[in-house]
This record gives structure tokens, sequence and C-alpha cells, in this order.
């Protein structure tokens, strides 16, 4: 889970390196490293962000038209200069950037270690510069293959060397790795934004592949030494995007940015009658009719959304639905039948356990739904079928309008699937189109009452612990809410559904306790109306989110947060929304770095 750039051309490598690590610093920022060629390599690292790396060169930038850098987010050793990527062979010939992890690196360390090696750092990244110097006998190329033979893991690395000055080769095990192809000049990065505004033509790497890259493009083969035929992409977003557009902070930018991101994931796929055109998905109706469960896998807010979804697919669509932690369920041995639906969820497309949970689907000779934000990510790639969900690049760590987008996803997929299973009827399909065509204005609505989500922030930013309480939509609403919290404001809190308060938690539950509850599930009201009772009587405080025409939790509660009424089915998407300001709202109060929270990294490339 780091950042990787090249460049190889006419102009000076460091600049470039340093704007495109800084771009990718949402992928790692322990530390980071450059290093620039002219014949001889100059390698200059720094702990820390990149702004030290750039204070480090301000004044001594290195000279050389051909260069490599990181941006780290450390898995072996500490976050250190001396671990700070890249590393050099001891000749300092041979240097390398990694990303991912070397599986055997003991081992490897071992036999470096027997054969009199000594070593500058901690990494697992050092030992490749050690290995690709020593298979080196005049081709670069196969040096680093038959470096990647001796090394197994899940990875991306990059090698620059003084003997082949004018090249460098990268290595793709599952990391992500792309090329943009410009006009005598080339650049490799671990993602397309990161040097989207040199150029819109891109090769993405797969899987087991190398690619050799000078100034005049990139050739690549299989690891195996095969040439590869790949076609350059052309990429629209526009860079733009990428910015904070005025907003403080980009996860505040990202939050306002969501009723766009529901007219962009809805645009094309929903007509007024509620039929649903899902163009990646290539399944037909006598499959869908032929379903007998659906699974979901994914991790963190994307697991969360998956909550949403396996409650909107076992009401839609009458099916049993179980949403699973990636992470838990690639080692759970699960029982999956030939037809039965696999959704792996995730907005990179490159977290690690989603990736292993997805393949567990064909394993079983089933089929596998991916829906991503990234278009040619590795999951995209992996799935029979892809729900792009449109949410644009997603800058800050905390995730919000990626969930948005994949909650809309997941309600388009249940009216696809609920019409081919004949469990939506046209008028009921008539209807949710309405709703999710009116979500846009409804979210505005939202963002519009910033101030309640602003006052409750000033009542819990001083508290020890903080309790979120719901049911069923409410409660998986509830998760999402305090992972948002728990991330960014590093403020300690719990979900739980309302009804086990009861059953232990309530014994936490103390004069002044701030307990959040979500009520926009009418059949369950009056239930969530007894866990607030419950709060306090103990003396909790409640900041409720609900209706604005419910008129009765003002009652009960110290706080409301108010959604426009909306069909409960769809109030997920609006009741998310109080949360993440108000998770914003207490992280700014307590002075925290909102995008980049502590020990957190925006794509968990490792298991
Ligand atoms: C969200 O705020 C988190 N940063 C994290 O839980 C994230 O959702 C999770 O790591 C999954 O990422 P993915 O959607 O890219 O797979």
């Amino acid at each position: 889970m780091c950042g990787i750039m090249g460049y190889v051309g006419p102009q000076q490598a460091g600049p470039i390196l340093i704007d495109g690590l800084k771009r990718l610093e949402y992928r790692g920022y322990d530390s980071a490293g450059i290093a620039v060629s002219n014949g001889d390599i100059r390698v200059m690292k720094a702990q820390g962000k990149i702004a030290n790396l750039e204070a480090l060169v301000d004044g001594d930038q290195p000279t050389g038209n051909v260069g490599i850098g990181h941006t780290r987010w450390a898995t072996h050793g500490a976050p250190t200069d001396a671990n700070a990527h890249p590393h050099t062979d001891p000749s300092g010939e041979f240097v390398v950037v990694h990303n991912g992890i070397i599986e055997n690196f003991q081992d490897i360390k071992t036999e470096l270690a027997e054969l009199g090696a000594e070593f500058a750092s901690d990494t697992d990244t050092e030992l490749l510069a050690h290995l690709v110097a020593r298979e080196y006998d005049g081709d670069l190329v196969e040096a680093v293959r038959r470096t990647v033979a001796l090394s197994e893991g899940a990875y991306a690395m990059v090698v620059m060397s003084t003997r082949e000055p004018e090249t460098i080769v990268a290595v793709r095990k599952i990391s992500p790795l792309v090329v943009g192809l410009g006009d005598g000049e080339t650049y490799l990065a671990s993602d397309i934004p990161a040097v989207l505004h040199h150029t819109r033509d891109f090769l993405i790497i797969e899987d087991d592949e190398m690619v050799i890259v000078t100034s005049e493009g990139a050739t690549v083969e299989t690891i195996d030494g095969d040439s590869v035929e790949r076609d350059a992409i052309h990429i629209d977003w526009d860079a733009g995007q990428a910015e904070k557009g005025g907003y403080e902070h980009f996860m505040l930018k990202e939050i306002h940015e969501q009723p766009d991101v529901i007219t962009e994931t809805l645009g094309g796929r929903i007509s007024e009658d509620g039929s649903v055109w899902l163009e990646d998905v290539a399944f037909d109706d006598a499959y869908i009719a032929g379903l007998d469960r659906v699974w979901i896998t994914a991790c963190g807010t994307a697991f969360h959304a998956g909550l949403i979804g396996q409650e909107i697919f076992r009401r839609v669509l009458r099916l049993p639905a179980n949403v699973e932690y990636a992470h838990e369920l690639r080692y759970a041995d699960p029982i999956i039948g030939p037809r039965e639906l696999m959704i792996a969820i995730s907005q990179s497309g490159e977290t690690a356990d989603t990736l292993a949970a997805a393949r567990v689907a064909p394993d079983h000779g089933s089929r596998m739904l991916a829906i991503t934000n990234v278009v040619g990510s590795t999951l995209s790639r992996y799935a029979d079928d892809v729900l792009y969900t449109r949410a644009g690049p997603e800058i800050s760590v905390a995730s919000t309008k990626a969930y948005m987008a994949m909650l809309i996803a997941q309600y388009l997929l249940a009216l696809r699937l609920g019409a081919a299973r004949g469990t939506v009827n046209e008028q009921q399909a008539q209807a949710v189109a309405h709703g999710l065509h009116r979500l846009p204005a409804a979210i505005e609505e939202v963002l519009g009452n910033e101030d309640e989500a602003i006052a409750a922030a000033a009542a819990i930013t001083d508290a020890d612990d903080v309790y979120f309480i719901g049911r069923g939509l409410d409660y998986a609403i509830a998760m999402e809410g305090s992972l948002k919290l728990k991330e960014i404001s590093y403020l300690h809190s719990e979900a739980m559904p309302a009804g086990e308060l009861k059953h232990g938690t309530l014994a936490l539950i103390t004069e002044g306790v701030p307990v959040v509850v979500i009520l926009t599930q009418r059949d369950v009201y009056d239930k969530t109306i007894s866990a607030i009772q419950e709060v306090k009587a103990r003396g909790g405080r409640i900041l409720a989110v609900a209706y604005d025409t419910d008129e009765e939790i003002d009652t009960y509660a110290d706080l409301v947060m108010r959604i426009p009424d909306m069909d409960d089915l769809l109030a997920p998407v609006a009741a998310v929304v109080p949360l993440q300001l108000l998770a914003y709202h207490v992280a700014r109060l307590r002075g925290h770095d909102i995008d980049q929270p502590r020990n957190l990294a925006k794509s968990v490339t490792v298991e």
C-alpha cells in the first residue's frame, strides 16, 4: 500500500516524481524518496510526509531525465529515513522501489547474509535490489525476471540501473501499476490520477506482467518472457475533479459531491418506469431467475455498503443474501453453489482481501460481479460482470462519495434482478425509480442542514466514547457512522443494533454519554424509541437522525439531525450524510489531519 512513480523523458525527473508522489500520498505517507539518474544515480529520501522530501531537495535538486519515486506505508521496518524507498544494492548501481510484501523475505535475507551481504535497512525492498544486482549479467530485464522468480508475494516493483540508464523495468504481481504515454516521455505510476495532468493515454499492466519503459514508450511482456500486445486506453476524467475545489478538505468536498455522484451513477441506467440497463453486466434473465442466493463481500466502508445491499436484496428479491467480510470469507471455506452470485464491492478495486475473497466465487463455479469505482482496476478485471460506481477519484482516506455510489449501484442491481425474478412489479419499479431520481435534491437538502451536524459535533467532541444504534437498515448506517467517526476523529465509538444495547453495553451508559440514534425505519420505530428510553433513564444524551416529519423524536432527543421524509428503503442514502458531516466536524474541532488520518491508507493492497 505505497505509491510508485517513474519517469523517462526530456524533462528533469525530480520535480515530476515529487509532484506525482504528492498526488499518490493517500496511498501511504510515512516516508518518501526519489532516485534520479543522469548516468549516476542519486537517491534522496526523507521520513514523514512528502513535504519533508520537498524540503530536502529544495535548492539541491538531483539532475537527470530518468527517475523513480515512492511514498511509503510501512510493512517491513519502522518509518525511518533508512527504510524509506528507493533502496539500492551495496554498489549503488541498482535501485528499486516496491509496493506490497515479499513473503519469503526472511529466507532471502538469510541466504544473502550467509553470502556476506550487509543491509542498510530493515525492508524487504532492499533485498530486491541485492537480488537484481546479483542476477545481472548484462540484461536488466532478465535480472528482474530472475529476481521475480525468487520473490514470493503480491507486489509491484520498479527497477533502474546505471548499467542501462535510459530504461526502467517494472513488474506487477497483484499491486497496481499503470504506464502513462506522453510525447517522447513515459510515466509509471500506481494509479492514473497521479499523472493524469501529463497524459490521458495509459497502458494498464496486468498481474504477472513486466513493462520495459523508455522515453519512446513501453513494451509489455509476461513474467515468462512472452510479448504482450496491449492497447492504450484513453481516460476522460477531468483532472480538476481531483483537486479540492475550494473546500478545506477533500473529505468535505467529496461529501458535497454526493448529489452529483448519485446522478452520475444513475445516468443512463434507469428510466422513469424503473427499467434498468447495466452496461457491463452480461448475465441474462434466465440466469437471474435461477439464482438461489446472493453473496456480498467487501471490507470497511464497502462492507457497510454491503450491509445495506444484503437487506435490500433480501427484501426486494426475497432471496437469501449474506454479506461477509472479505478477510473472513477468503479463509472460511464457504459453501457456495453455482447458482449463487458473488458481489464484491471495492472503491479502489485493489483491496487485497476483497480480491482474494472475490476469487472464491469462480472456484465454486459461480459468477462474480464487481461493484467498483476504478475502471481497469484489478477487481474489475477479475469479474464476470462489472457495475462501475462513477464517483470519480476519491482522495480522502475516509470514504464518503464512493460509499454513496455503492448504495446507488446496489439499488439499481436490486431493481434489475427483481424485475427478472418477478419480485418487483411495474408499479413498485416506477416508485423506486422516482425515489432514486429525487435523491440528489434530497441530499442537497441534507447538506443544507450542515449546521445541525456542526452542533452535534460540538456536543460530542470532548466525549470519551460514542455509541451508534439503529435497527435494520438504520443499524447498517450506524456501523458506517461509527467507522467514519473513529477513523478521522480518533474518538472511540461502537455501533450496534438498538435491541442489543440492553444485553451488555447499557452498562457503559452513564450521565452524559452520547448515543447517536438513527430512526428512519418506520416498522421498528417504536422499538428503537424503547432503546432511547433505556439510554435516557441512565442519563445518556441522544443525538438523533430522523425525518423532518418526525415530531415525536423531539420529546426524546437532545439534538436532531434532519433528513427529508422518503421511502424507508432509500433512507440510508440520506441518513448517512449527517453522520459523515458529524465525523468531519468532530475531526476538524479536534484539529486532525482529516484527509490522511493516522495509521490508515486509502488503498489496502496488502493482506
Ligand atoms: C473507509 O473510510 C475506509 N478508509 C476503509 O474502510 C475502506 O472502505 C476499505 O479499506 C475498503 O476499501 P475499498 O473500497 O477500496 O476496497
